[in-house]
């Protein structure tokens, strides 16, 4: 896995040798970006979609062998999904947030469509994006026009070694997921905090499957998708669902589709994205208390 672990992980004690790193970084030209899986295909050009179901065939936009965020971080968004989302709910110049950035597919496709993007994380993967915890976010209120968030979808991938990280929360524990979901709802409520009035906010997230040996004997089943969208109602506004095709390279090695049939259970074919509105009306400030008789 090439996460932000691996690339920051480093620590050198000699500070000769550490000046003459730091040297030759300076001094270096920055390696092109490659993508070591380039598509062996024309992407098609990209246009706002107008139904909820949405699929395209590559991760990326644009010409073949350009990228967006980093192809080799595990658990990247496909960057067309935040594409459709920009061009549909925001304008030249907005502020675009994604608190939990990873690669920074975000502030690439914000930069992009010329929006200003802010990107946090807890283990940052490069310099563009700042080191801080979704649940409290160095930022105003209501400064964001539109916030994207990819979220950890309990246990999968082991982005870092912060004991903070929701990826090391996991929805099918001995607690029921009860941790995962107190901190997914303390991340979404700082999404709305940082929100503006009227403005929109997107949650890409998966269902899991764990097999019952991994769930303390629970059912292996659990939606996440559908907990976390009831969470996000009770702050923002709904404004759509939408279903996006999975294309999971992994899915089509090994025997995870005779598994499938034989174990009698599902692979995952879609993500939903939660597409949701602060309220544009201000909140009612608290009814004063009647004074006594
Ligand atoms: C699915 S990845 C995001 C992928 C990203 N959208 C991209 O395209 O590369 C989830 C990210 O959440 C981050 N994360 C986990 N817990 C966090 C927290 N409490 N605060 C901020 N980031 C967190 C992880 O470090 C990881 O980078």
């Amino acid at each position: 896995m090439k996460g932000p672990q691996g690339k920051s992980g480093h620590r050198d004690d000699s500070s000769e040798r550490a000046a003459r790193d730091r040297i030759r970084d300076l001094t270096k030209k920055p390696a092109p970006k490659r993508n070591p899986r380039p598509d062996s295909f024309d992407r098609p050009a990209l246009r706002v979609f107008t139904t909820t179901l949405w699929e395209y065939p590559s991760q990326h936009y644009g010409p073949s062998g350009r990228v967006q965020g980093d192809p080799t971080y595990v658990g990247a968004t496909p960057s067309w999904i935040i594409w459709q989302l920009l061009r549909r709910y925001t304008k030249e110049k907005d502020l675009v947030i994604d608190p939990m950035c990873g690669s920074g597919t975000t502030l690439d496709v914000a930069r992009d469509l010329g929006r200003r993007p802010l990107g946090y994380d807890l283990a940052p993967s490069r310099a563009d994006i700042f080191r801080a915890d979704a649940r409290k976010l160095p930022l105003e209120d209501g400064k964001a026009d539109f916030v994207f968030v990819d979220p950890p979808y309990s246990t999968h991938v082991d982005y870092s070694d912060d004991p903070r990280c929701i990826g090391k929360l996991s929805v099918g524990g001995e607690d029921g997921g009860r941790a995962y979901y107190e901190a997914m709802t303390r991340v979404i409520g700082e999404m709305h905090r940082v929100l503006r009035p009227g403005g929109h906010a997107g949650l890409y997230v998966s269902d899991s499957f764990e097999k019952s040996k991994a769930t303390g004997g629970r059912t292996g089943f659990m939606p996440i998708g559908l907990d976390l969208f009831s969470i996000m109602r009770e702050k923002f506004e709904p404004v759509d669902v939408v279903c996006v095709v999975r294309h999971n390279a992994k899915l089509a090695q090994g025997n995870w589709h005779k598994a499938a049939e034989e174990g009698n259970f599902f692979l995952r074919g879609f993500n939903y994205l939660f597409i949701v509105r602060k309220s544009a009306a201000k909140a009612l400030p608290a009814a004063a208390e009647k004074p006594a008789r």
